[in-house]
């Protein structure tokens, strides 16, 4: 008889045959700056993740660097906005502003930043509105200068979230232009016009005013699409393709990892945090023991680097 149970019967056992291994090398952290001073406001539907200004957010970047997460994806919150968001490609707005404190005081704390305009705009859309939609040319203008300036500041990779075509092919060609050719891009390449961002809308305050994303981000059915997609994106240039959301799109995650010979990231996004911490919170499932697996299964399906909100805790877990 077929017997499979021979190799699960002790923990020694398992751990010989384990197939996939969570590490804390896996992580990038997001953070969410705020311009102004004394911030340090959690956001109600994401237990433990808060706000911060730059003369708060020490403590929380020496618990990252103490726990041997390697990056940090940030976001910034501006205190103005305008119609095209034109304090993106401020060198002196709030991303910039923390960008220069991280690595300054961080130094080996590796950097990305998130390269959009929906907590820049007053609409709260992508990008450049004309004719009540997201104007994709017009847009991808506004998205090299923000490429420069956060490159400038001294990013060590970008990653724009905008789903603008031909984004990545502009800000690899800006980049290359002004001296930054061997910064990296990571393309959120699928990434699905998903229910799953609602918490993290709140956080930072960029729902849209009227509309929806769905003539930019990708329909949920779409399969086929997303191989397309991240087509365009690696020959384009981006050094690294990312699926989001992640647990609902483990499928996507490894058509990907089978299809390209490049590091294969997918976001965790703040729903997915949202969901574990309220079923955690009523006593309806077991917090951390469903964070790991929901972690794991998203390597299992060949996610080599996985956004999450949940990479402090985990490394906890797994530097115990
Ligand atoms: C902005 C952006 C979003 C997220 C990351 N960058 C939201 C959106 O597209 O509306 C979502 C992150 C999360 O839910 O954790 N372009």
């Amino acid at each position: 008889m077929f017997r499979t149970r021979r190799l699960r019967k002790t923990e020694n056992i398992r751990r010989l045959v384990r197939e996939t291994k969570l590490s804390v090398d896996d992580f990038i952290y997001p953070l969410f700056i705020e311009e102004g001073t004394g911030i340090e406001t959690e956001i109600p539907s994401m237990p433990g993740i808060n706000r911060y200004s730059l003369d708060t957010i020490s403590k929380e970047l020496d618990e990252v660097v103490a726990l041997k997460i390697p990056a940090v994806l940030l976001f910034g919150i501006p205190s103005k906005k305008d119609v095209e968001g034109t304090e993106t490609w401020n060198d002196n707005g709030i991303m910039q502003q923390a960008i220069r404190f991280i690595k300054k005081n961080y130094p080996s704390l590796y950097v990305i930043t998130d390269v959009c305009f929906c907590e820049y705009t007053s609409h709260g859309h992508c990008g450049v509105i004309h004719d009540n939609d997201v104007d994709n040319d017009a847009t991808l203008v506004n998205l090299a200068k923000q490429t420069v300036s956060h490159a400038k500041a001294g990013a060590d990779m970008v990653a724009p979230s905008g789903m603008m075509d031909g984004a990545i092919a502009m800000m690899r060609e800006s980049l290359d232009n002004t001296g930054y050719a061997n910064l990296p891009i990571m393309g959120y390449s699928v990434k699905y016009a998903s229910g799953f961002y609602g918490p993290f809308r709140e956080a930072v305050d960029s729902a849209p005013s009227f509309g929806d994303r769905r003539t930019y981000q990708m329909d949920p059915s779409n399969r086929d699409e997303g191989l397309r997609e991240a087509t365009f994106d690696d020959e384009e240039g981006a050094d690294i393709l990312m699926v989001k959301p992640a647990l609902s799109y483990l499928d996507i995650i490894r058509d990907l990892k089978n299809n390209f010979d490049r590091p294969i990231a997918c976001y965790n996004v703040s729903g997915e945090y949202s969901m574990v911490k309220a079923a955690a919170e009523k006593g309806w499932i077991d917090g951390e023991k469903v964070m790991m697996e929901s972690l794991l299964s998203m390597k299992r399906a060949g996610a080599d680097i996985i956004i999450t909100y949940f990479a402090k805790e985990a490394a906890r877990v797994l530097n115990k």
